[in-house]
């Protein structure tokens, strides 16, 4: 566990559930009020039980040495999650993992993004010799997080995200962790 003055960053624990659903839910709210969010989410919320059976067999995916998950703390509550997980378990591809992460609107900016995937990186050491990860070409904070911690592009797909009758292009990244 590390610490800094006003969060923590640490595992994630099953009893977390709830905490986590809600700010999955806080991005939906988000997405409203900005429709240019640079999140995939469900086109249609998951209501509560679908989410607690997500995050069940996402959590039983980390007892299998399949994902790493990281949670931000802060006042008390989950305010941001970094996780990696394993693409194609027991496959040729089994060495890269994709990294996501996203911070509750309202504590952004304090460092928390850098610290929580910072430390998603240094646990993935030993675990997968390759990060990858997409990110909307608008997202410049995400970018300039990305960029500063070594990932690099590596293409970008055009119209790979629709909303309405809008389209947005995603960057690819890259981190050689080995
Ligand atoms: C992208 C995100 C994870 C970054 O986390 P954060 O806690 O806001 O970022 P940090 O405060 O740790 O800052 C890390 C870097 O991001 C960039 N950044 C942060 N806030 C920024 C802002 N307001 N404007 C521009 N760049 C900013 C800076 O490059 C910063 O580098 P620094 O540490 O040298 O200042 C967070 O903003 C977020 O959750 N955004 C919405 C969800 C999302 O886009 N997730 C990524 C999907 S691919």
């Amino acid at each position: 566990m590390s610490a800094k003055s006003d969060f923590i960053i640490r595992d994630v624990r099953i009893r977390d559930s709830e905490g986590i659903i809600n700010l999955y839910y806080s991005y939906y709210e988000e997405l409203g009020a900005n429709p240019s969010l640079g999140l995939v989410l469900y086109r249609r919320k998951p209501d509560f039980r679908q989410e607690s059976e997500w995050f069940k067999a996402a959590y039983k995916q980390i007892g299998l040495g399949n994902s790493i998950a990281l949670v931000a703390e802060a006042d008390g509550k989950i305010v941001g999650l970094c996780d990696v997980v394993r693409i194609k378990p027991g496959t040729s591809a089994d060495h890269v993992g994709q990294i996501g992460i996203a911070i509750k609107k309202e504590y952004r900016s304090r460092g928390i993004g850098r610290a929580l995937m910072s430390e998603a990186i240094k646990r993935s050491k030993g675990k997968f010799e390759q990060l990858i990860l997409n990110v909307f070409e608008n997202n410049r904070t995400a970018l300039s997080l990305y960029k500063k911690l070594g990932f690099r592009e590596f293409g970008t797909l055009r119209m790979s995200q629709k909303r309405g009758n809008r389209y947005f292009n995603e960057k690819y990244l890259y981190l050689r962790i080995k």
